[in-house]
C-alpha cells in the first residue's frame, strides 16, 4: 500500500485502487474510494478543513460525549459530540495485513493516537481525566473498519460514549432504506426525545430523522449486521463489535438549510448518517482498564 502523510492529511491507497483520506484533526475520515473510484462517504463542500471547526461529513469521531453534554455529568462543560473530532491526533504507523496473516497488499490498518497530554489546556480543565485512545481505520477492497481503543492511564475511573457519526454517500434519500432495525426500540429526536419501538423491516425516509435505536441483540448475543438499499438493491452493510446502538440522521430541507458548513443546500438528499456507538447509556472505565469497539462498512454496489 502506499501511504501518505502531508500536511496533517493521510491518504492511503491499495494496488486495487482502494483509497482512504484521513484529518489528524479529528482522526476523521474525509474520503474513502472503492476500486471503481465511487466516493463512499459524503463530504460538504462547505466544510472547514482548516482546523477551526469539527469536520461536516466524513466520519467524525464521538468521544467521550455523544449529543449536548448534560449539564451534571463530568462531560457536562465539553463540546457537542465532545472534543475528539476537533484535536489533532498523531498518526502512530501503519500496518500492512501481511502480520494478520492476509497477502501483505491487500488491506492496511492506519492508527491515530490521542492522550489527555495532547489536549489544550482548556479541554483538559473541562475533562481532567489520563486517558489514551487509539483509533485504527483499516482499509480492504471494498470495506472500511473503524476501530477504538480506549485506555484509563489515570487514578480514577471515568465514564464516556463513542460514536462514528459515518455520512455514507447515498445516490437519492428517496430510495434509501435500511434494514435490521425491526422491532428495535429507539430515542426520537424528532419527536420529544420519546421511546418507539420500530415496526418495519426496511426503514425508508419521508423527512427529518434523528434517532438512537438500540436493536435487539441476535444469536448468541451478537451484534446484528445492518444493511443501507439503495432502489432496492444492497449498498452497505454495517457490522458492528461492541457498539449496541445506532443513530439514524438525516436533517432534511430545513434543518441543513440551518447548516452554515453544509453545501450543497439540496445535499440531504444524498446523504445518510448511520452511526454505531455505545450512546444510550455510559460506559465507566475504571483505572488501568481498557474497552475497545467499532464497526465495518462494506460498500456492495
Ligand atoms: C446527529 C445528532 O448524530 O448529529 C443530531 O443526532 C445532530 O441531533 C447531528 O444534529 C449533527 O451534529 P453536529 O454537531 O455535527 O452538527
Amino acid at each position: 500500500p502506499n501511504v501518505d502523510l502531508t500536511d496533517n492529511v493521510l491518504t492511503a491507497r491499495l494496488p486495487s485502487g482502494d483509497s482512504v483520506t484521513v484529518y489528524l484533526y479529528g482522526a476523521h475520515v474525509t474520503s474513502w474510494k472503492t476500486s471503481n473510484g465511487q466516493e463512499q462517504l459524503f463530504l460538504s463542500k462547505a466544510a472547514a478543513l482548516d482546523g477551526s471547526k469539527p469536520i461536516r461529513g466524513g466520519i467524525p469521531l464521538v468521544f467521550p460525549v455523544f449529543g449536548p453534554p448534560p449539564k451534571s455529568h463530568a462531560t457536562g462543560q465539553l463540546p457537542q459530540h465532545g472534543f475528539a473530532r476537533n484535536s489533532y491526533w498523531e498518526f502512530l504507523g501503519k500496518n500492512s495485513s501481511e502480520s494478520l496473516g492476509r497477502k501483505s497488499d491487500d488491506s492496511v490498518k492506519l492508527d491515530f493516537g490521542l492522550s489527555n497530554s495532547m489536549l489544550d489546556d482548556g479541554t483538559r480543565k473541562k475533562w481532567p481525566y489520563e486517558f489514551g485512545l487509539v483509533y485504527s481505520v483499516t482499509l480492504s477492497k471494498g470495506k472500511l473498519e473503524c476501530q477504538m481503543h480506549v485506555q484509563n492511564k489515570g487514578s480514577e475511573s471515568f465514564e464516556f460514549h463513542v460514536l462514528l457519526h459515518t455520512y455514507l454517500a447515498i445516490k437519492d434519500i428517496s430510495k434509501t432504506a435500511v434494514k435490521g432495525l425491526k422491532s428495535s426500540p429507539y430515542v426520537d429526536k424528532v419527536r420529544e426525545a420519546k421511546t418507539f419501538t420500530e415496526e418495519s423491516s426496511s426503514l425508508s425516509f419521508e423527512g427529518e430523522t434523528d434517532r438512537v435505536y438500540t436493536p435487539p441483540t441476535g444469536q448468541g448475543n451478537s451484534l446484528v449486521p445492518l444493511v443501507v438499499t439503495e432502489g432496492g438493491q444492497e449498498s452497505f452493510v454495517v457490522t458492528r463489535d461492541s457498539l449496541p446502538d445506532v443513530t439514524v440522521w438525516n436533517g432534511w430541507v430545513d434543518k441543513i438549510k440551518g447548516m452554515g458548513d453544509f453545501e450543497p443546500k439540496d445535499g440531504w438528499k444524498r446523504y445518510l448518517c448511520i452511526e454505531p456507538g455505545t450512546v444510550s447509556s455510559w460506559t465507566k472505565l475504571e483505572a488501568g482498564d481498557a474497552w475497545e469497539g467499532g464497526a465495518a462498512y462494506e460498500s456492495k454496489l
